[in-house]
């Protein structure tokens, strides 16, 4: 969603904003724009579009050495030029940038109204730097005016702001992140930390409350009261810097290509082969807690709601404990529930889902304790549990998540093998996991040196007008994740149901040549899923087939796409990867964007 870079330094800023921009671009957004701040004046240019459509109406040179810029993501008002940031106030003194949702904008911008101020653009955002310029005119200092200003929001809010004839940059944190980036004689301010590693490792990661000024050779921070904060400097790790395509067609391809190693860096150091268990030092989890935890909740928007969806089948089977997962949202606003002494998952690839966060806080506030499984270090459901486990999949660009999919499920695995060995899973059977799991990175590149006839399925699926994904246990949850990747790449409707309850509605949907995916690994509920299989081709349908390599069903599918065996707990980290191939060649085939698929967000951080 959102994104924004600022500097304030020896440099001139617009190519660095704009390079910032780009680094940006993967989280999703419509419009974009930047302000750069001469000393004199500020001159803003903007665009609905690309970064590449912002470039087209940049004028060769724009003097200036402070700068502000944000890719938009519309929440409130549509996808026009005018509501694109940066905001400026009424007289031009102020420009602004701000990720977030102010929930009382309307109550203030009436406010500004009875004042004779209005606001030009629909946005919330634009109440801000207008109020802010009413503050300045009653002759506060920039400070001041933000101060006076964020004690009377409701919302969240990241913000960045240039004060014409005040040599400053002004961020504050409210719910929606930001960075600052310590250079030598330059400050940089991201919203996340990929267009950071260019510059420096050295950061700051704002707190909600936080004001910073910012100059060029150093920044303060101080609490909306106005109390100081000492900053806390964190080295960003290195793995963000390599975020760049390289000789990849797209990011969707190249990360489903990274998986292996991917799932290599999640395990590595994490399993005890000898004793058949897990060991996740950075959860802390005492033996007690293992031992006495009642019950298990899982939480996750998208593809991490289907991570934790497995997560909570491994649990079950490996813990021998009950297991929930949640859609994040639906469990904040459900009320639901909370036992401090049970163990709540977080899972997440950003760190900054909205939904996820405030789920997070509800359960805190009740008195339980919350582990984040998170792939971005560093980021606000990392730091707001404290504890848990990183995933280790590297930077993940395209929308569409994929190798941090399977290395949610690895690290939950190794986490459900952990809890296991606490209980009742014998060191035989923990072994036997183990080992498969450290088995998982080689089969999949065994499965890419021959990927089967995905081309085929292609030809089925782009002419489809819908599709159903179908598979039990673990592997209904794998057709959800199939469908959730074909539908957002290729815009298909796609509808996932467990194989058994196929004949209770989606049948009826079946005609001469739909087409339907289903997932049948060699595990125990196989038999049973082939009478689905067996139901559906009755129908007419065409089926397109995820088997184990060697399996005899083979020549029930009419394609079929063989997979390496492993472990049948461990099937969906290699029956989901011909589903993303799938969805991302499809994806093509039709002329999507595959990397930024419409209307979708990598990051969403609002509710
Ligand atoms: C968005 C993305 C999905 C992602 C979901 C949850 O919808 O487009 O790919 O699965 O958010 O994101 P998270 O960062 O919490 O895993």
């Amino acid at each position: 969603m959102c994104g924004i870079f600022g500097y304030f330094g020896h440099q001139q800023a617009l190519p660095i904003l704009v390079e910032g921009l780009r680094r940006l671009e993967y989280r999703g957004y419509d419009s974009t724009g930047v302000a750069v701040d001469n000393g004199n004046s500020i001159q803003t240019y903007k665009t609905v579009g690309r970064v590449a459509d912002l470039k087209a109406v940049l004028p060769d040179e724009v003097q200036g050495t402070l700068g502000i810029a944000h890719t938009r993501w519309a929440t409130h008002g549509g996808v026009t030029e005018v509501n694109t940031h940066p905001h400026a106030s009424h007289n031009g003194a102020i420009h602004l940038v701000h990720n977030g949702i102010i929930e009382n904008f309307q109550q203030l911008r009436r406010a500004l109204a009875s004042r004779g101020i209005e606001c030009v653009s629909e946005t919330d955002s634009e109440v801000l730097v207008q109020m802010m310029a009413f503050e300045l005119e009653k002759g506060a200092t920039p400070l001041e005016s933000v101060q006076a200003t964020l004690r009377r929001l409701r919302g969240t809010w990241g913000l960045c702001i240039l004060f014409r004839d005040h040599d400053m940059m002004i961020c504050a944190r409210n719910g929606s992140p930001l960075i600052i980036g310590q250079g030598e004689g330059e400050t940089f301010v991201s919203s996340d930390p990929h267009p950071l590693t260019a510059h420096t490792q050295r950061v700051v990661y704002l707190e909600d409350g936080d004001i910073a000024v910012i100059h060029p050779e150093s920044f303060t921070i101080t609490s909306t009261k106005g109390q100081e904060i000492e900053p806390s400097i964190t080295v960003l790790e290195n793995a963000w810097g390599e975020a760049e395509l390289g000789d990849a067609p797209h990011y969707m391809y190249k990360e489903i290509y990274e998986q292996p190693d991917a799932l290599r860096q999640c395990i590595a150091g994490r399993v005890d082969r000898e004793m058949g268990t897990g060991r996740l030092g950075g959860m802390g989890l005492d033996h007690s807690t293992l031992v006495q935890a009642p019950h298990v909740r899982l939480l996750g928007c998208g593809t991490a709601a289907y991570a934790a969806e497995i997560g909570q089948t491994l649990i079950e089977k490996m813990g021998r404990i009950p297991a929930v997962s949640h859609i994040s949202s639906e469990f904040r606003n459900n009320d639901t529930v909370i036992n401090p002494k049970a163990i709540y998952l977080a899972v997440s690839q950003s760190g900054e889902t909205a939904d996820t966060i405030s789920a997070i806080k509800e359960i805190k506030l009740k008195g339980g304790k919350v582990f984040g499984v998170v792939n971005v270090v560093g980021s606000t459901i990392a730091r707001l549990c404290g504890q848990g486990v990183y995933i280790h999949s590297g930077p993940e660009q395209s929308v569409a998540s994929t190798k941090a999919f399977t290395n949610m499920v690895a690290a939950l695995a190794i986490f459900s093998t952990q809890l296991g060995r606490t209980r009742h899973l014998s060191k035989e059977d923990g072994r036997d996991l183990i080992h498969h799991l450290q088995q998982a990175p080689h089969l999949m590149e065994t499965y890419f040196e021959d990927v089967g006839p995905i081309s085929e399925a292609v030809d089925l699926l782009c002419e489809a007008s819908s599709v159903l994904f179908l598979g039990r246990g673990l592997s209904a949850t794998v057709a959800k994740e199939g469908a959730l990747k074909l539908m957002e790449l290729a815009y298909i409707p796609c509808l996932a149901y467990p194989a058994g309850e196929m004949k209770h509605g989606p049948i009826a949907l079946l005609e001469e040549g739909s087409p339907v995916v289903i997932i049948a690994p060699n595990d125990h509920l196989k038999e049973k899923t082939l009478s689905a299989l067996h139901e559906v081709k009755a129908r007419g349908a065409k089926v397109i087939l995820i088997h184990e390599k060697g399996d005899s069903i083979a020549s029930e599918g009419d394609v079929s796409i063989a997979v390496p065996s492993i472990h049948p707990w461990l099937t969906p980290l290699l029956t989901v990867v011909p589903l993303q191939l799938m969805a991302y060649e499809t994806a093509l085939r039709l002329g999507r964007d595959v990397d930024r698929p419409r209307n979708l967000a990598k990051s969403v951080t609002v509710e």
